[in-house]
């Protein structure tokens, strides 16, 4: 990484429970702790029920009025019937950025067969990275772990400050 790079993060934390304050949130902290040293800071942070409206509108906010380079949603990507992440991120994307959510399955079936049950989807609104992650802390950062190495690089296309990828 790069000394100076620097990037906005806006997370959505997509839980019922969380949303009405009856379960702490440690993902977005997981996420935090993890970007921080590779010069992510955290612009907004939300905590939203599993409604398809309420994660497209706080996408929306984050994407359009903030500008902010990553979002990261965390939950919400399972079989239950009340998990709409993937659905919501898809009414929103403009492109898709399939490549991310396959790498992060495939590396974190290494560690879990269940990482097959995670329907992630990942893609670009405007100059905004957005991509679902599980919703445990430990899925969150296991999917971290597999994304960091190409953050900058990606981010940095998406900016338009970089379009060489011979360079690198
Ligand atoms: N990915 C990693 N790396 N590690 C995990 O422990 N858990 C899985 C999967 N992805 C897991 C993972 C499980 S148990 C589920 S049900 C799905 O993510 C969906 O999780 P979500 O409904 O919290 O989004």
């Amino acid at each position: 990484m790069g000394k100076d790079f620097t990037f906005t993060i806006g997370i959505v934390v997509v839980s019922d429970k969380g949303s009405r304050g009856e379960r702490e949130d440690k993902s977005g902290p997981t996420i935090e702790k993890a970007l921080n040293p590779i010069g992510g800071t955290v612009k907004k942070y939300d905590i939203v029920p599993d409604e398809k409206e309420a994660i497209t509108s706080v996408i929306k906010e984050m994407a359009d009025k903030l500008h902010i380079d990553l979002i990261l949603t965390s939950g919400g990507t399972g079989f239950s019937h009340r998990d709409n992440t993937p659905e919501a991120t898809l009414e929103v994307i403009n492109k898709f950025v399939p490549g991310i959510p396959e790498a992060m399955r495939a590396e974190s079936l290494k560690i879990t067969p269940k990482a097959m049950l995670s329907r992630a989807v990942a893609g670009i609104r405007k100059s905004s990275l957005i991509i679902n992650l599980p919703g445990s802390p430990k899925a969150v950062k296991e999917s971290l772990d597999v994304l960091i190495p190409v953050l900058e690089h990606g981010i940095e296309i998406l900016r338009g400050d970089a379009s060489d990828c011979a360079r690198h």
